[in-house]
């Protein structure tokens, strides 16, 4: 496997890393769905390969690579994949993974303050990387156009470049994902929705990306202010690609919800309520929302 540098992963994305790439999805109602055509079964093998990687820095070249066999259409189309899916990714040793309820408390400033926001926001990600792959190969019973498939593959490859990056910035602190113990809430979401696509979507990208979009800007404000500009500047681009994502989401939970014949407000309210158990509080950050396509009534309602 050879080295993953966080520039080539920024340079290779960068071209189309604006939301009104994935706004319009082109004519979805007359797409052809892409139930299990060779690409897909191709597809279906690599994700689950992602997933199951146990060394994060591997899993994020793996998830790159991937993304760039697909972009120059380069998938293997022969091999039939029949196996099941698995109900948790594969992780590496270290870091501990912790009951949300027994992780120490963070440390908010200094040297230590600023390696364990880095660390806990790397963590995020490698589980992120895991959710877009798992989207992949998982609702194979929920057959989607191609479009779909390409987005969540650029979602993932955003992520494999948004670990990556913080990767890179904690070694150059003299620390490295997994130096710290992490929480393992994060994969919770992702089994309490392993049944309905559309949960899914309403949940990962609507809710918890969603709340990415609400705190990022203060993290980046408050690490300028303490001169960190390196770490900011990854922050920002993971805040505009993250924007994205939420739009992605937004996108094919409607396409869902159109095609069931169900109100997508009604919908999106009903899965918040039955499977995420966290609040949704403010404050919001309303205009990233909207870009995303996340209206306001959709998440201000009484639980
Ligand atoms: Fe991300
Ligand atoms: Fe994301």
């Amino acid at each position: 496997m050879k080295k993953v540098k966080s520039k080539k992963f920024g340079e290779k994305l960068k071209s189309k890393t604006t939301s009104q790439k994935f706004l319009k999805p082109q004519k979805l109602a007359e797409a052809n769905l892409f139930t299990m055509s060779a690409i897909q079964v191709s597809l279906r093998e690599q994700a689950r390969n992602v997933l199951l990687c146990e060394n994060a820095e591997k899993k994020a070249q793996c998830a790159f690579d991937v993304f760039t066999s697909h972009q120059k259409g380069e998938h293997n189309t022969s091999l039939l994949d029949t196996e099941g899916w698995p109900e948790r990714p594969g992780r590496p040793e270290k870091p501990e993974l912790l009951d949300p309820r027994d992780m120490p408390k963070r440390r908010s400033g200094g040297h230590a303050g600023r390696i364990g926001l880095l660390h806990a926001l790397a963590h995020i990600e490698l589980n992120a990387i895991d959710l877009a792959f798992d989207l992949l190969g998982r609702y194979e019973n929920t057959p989607m156009p191609e479009e779909f498939y390409f987005d969540w593959l650029r979602v993932g490859a955003e992520e494999a470049k948004h670990f990556m990056l913080l990767q890179g910035r904690l070694k150059s602190l003299g620390s490295s994902y997994g130096a710290l113990p992490a929480h393992d809430g994060l994969w919770e979401a992702a089994l309490n929705t392993a049944h309905n696509l559309a949960a899914r979507l309403a949940v990962v990208p609507m809710v918890l990306e969603a709340r990415g979009l609400d705190v990022t800007p203060q993290m980046i404000e408050k690490l300028t202010k303490n001169g960190d500009k390196e770490s900011a500047d990854i922050l920002e681009v993971i805040y505009e690609d993250e924007k994205t994502h939420v739009a992605i989401g937004s996108k094919w939970f409607s396409y869902l919800c159109q095609k069931q014949n169900k109100d997508p407000q009604t919908q999106y309210q009903n899965y918040v309520q039955t499977y995420f158990r966290g609040d949704i509080k403010p404050p919001f950050n309303k205009p990233a929302r909207d870009e995303a396509g996340l209206p306001e009534e959709f998440y201000i309602f009484a639980r």
